[in-house]
């Protein structure tokens, strides 16, 4: 498949441009003949809220996002209400229970506000899905067609760590604004006057957070059912203070659209963020989304105006002599990055620049990135050290450190 192929329609009507993709994601060329479960990208991150009503605005106020279809009560789904967003080529679905009987009512009091589904583009859902099942994945839905009026949709659903599922879907024979189902719909709020057009183009990564011991497994279970190749790996003490450590490594698609690095806690001398995660979670699930940006500075000045934290970057990390030797020149001048606390990494590719949000929900679990990419493929190595001294100030102060 060539990356002229991996951008899909949608993309190309959000006005992304491949060059653009490339840079921002960290595409790469793949023959994807011989895959036997060729994934394209990401279809949805589907979301589990308390309010969908709320966080829906929430991801268009604070986020940018665009609303662009629903489904409720009034479209007569009695169940849930369901709001589509987009912003370039990312799109969330958050949903909510309206009926108390609803499944995604026990979902949410068992996990708190989440991501429920990390759903993905394939052209062929059914060779995916005979590939799964041969090599042991739980198939929770079997190939199936959704139609209406603008169209077919086929769509399969595998489980993945925890209660979080991938359902596959192929939409190229599909025009409707998502799915069978939901109708298009905008907003009335309006932007303010000079902000970006849209803060974020893409989705970069989605972390997920398994159980000690369990990493391996989840990594083997990429590798054999989805095709997924290892992408780097991060253990011991690359991620560890004195406090607290953990194991990573990332899995991708052929492409390199769709990355998962996977987590696993690690013995340290107090509660890890990952521990922290699985008690609040109620077990494993996806721990945070990286949004890919092609301006973190223009996006994090907007995102805070509309009161989103960030975590704080110690500013010994701006001060330390050695930043300088290990990132280089860098697009942004250094006083930019530390009056935001934005986070750079470098690596033999190039470097990357990057922030982490706070925890957006009521539990301490899902929270976002946003990220800069300037030829680096990396996940910003780096920086974890950095990053996991300034979760812990905040892991403190909750009272779990
Ligand atoms: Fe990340």
């Amino acid at each position: 498949m060539s990356i002229e192929q991996a951008l899909t329609d949608e993309e190309r009507l959000a006005q992304l441009d491949l060059e653009q993709l490339r840079q921002l994601v960290g595409l790469v060329e793949y023959d994807g003949s011989a895959d036997p479960f060729p994934v394209s990208g990401w279809d949805a991150l589907v979301w589990i809220v308390g309010n969908a009503v709320q966080t829906a605005h929430f991801f268009q106020s604070a986020f940018g996002m665009e609303l662009v279809a629903y489904s409720g009560p009034e479209t007569g789904n009695r169940d849930h209400h369901a709001f589509v967003l987009r912003s370039g080529a990312a799109r969330f679905v958050v949903t909510g229970a309206y009926d108390p009987a609803s499944r995604l009512a026990d979902h949410h009091r068992a996990h708190g506000d989440g991501i429920a589904d990390i759903a993905l583009t394939v052209p062929d859902v059914d060779r995916c899905i005979t590939h799964a099942r041969a090599q042991g994945a739980t198939v929770l839905t079997e190939p199936h067609d959704v139609a209406d009026e603008h169209g077919t949709v086929r769509l399969a659903t595998i489980a993945a760590y925890g209660d979080t599922v991938h359902t596959l879907v192929d939409r190229s024979r599909y025009t409707g604004p998502y799915l069978p189902g939901y109708v298009a719909r905008t907003s009335t709020l309006q932007r303010r006057p000079g902000a970006p057009r849209r803060l974020f183009q893409a989705v970069d990564h989605v972390v997920g957070n398994v159980e000690l011991g369990a990493m391996d497994a989840w990594v083997d279970f990429y590798n054999r059912v989805m095709g997924f190749t290892n992408m780097a790996e991060f253990i011991g003490d690359d991620i560890a203070t004195d406090y607290s450590a953990l194991m990573s490594k990332v899995v991708a698609n052929g492409n390199h659209r769709v990355k998962f690095p996977l987590n696993e806690p690690a013995a340290g001398k107090k509660k890890s963020q990952i521990d922290e995660y699985l008690e609040f979670y109620g077990g494993p699930g996806a721990q945070h989304v990286a949004l890919a940006t092609n301006d973190i500075v223009g996006t994090v000045d907007a995102m805070r105006a509309e009161g989103v934290e960030f975590l704080a970057t110690p500013d010994s990390y701006y001060s330390d002599p050695q930043l300088r030797a290990r990132i280089g020149e860098v697009r942004v001048p250094i006083g930019e990055l530390r009056s935001r606390g934005i986070l750079v990494d470098r690596d033999e590719d190039g470097y990357l620049l990057q922030i982490f949000t706070k925890p957006t929900g009521d539990r301490p679990t899902v929270f976002f990135e946003l990220i800069e990419r300037h030829g680096s493929l990396g996940f910003g190595k780096g920086n974890f050290k950095a990053l996991f001294e300034a979760i812990e100030r905040e892991q403190e102060r909750r009272g779990n450190f």
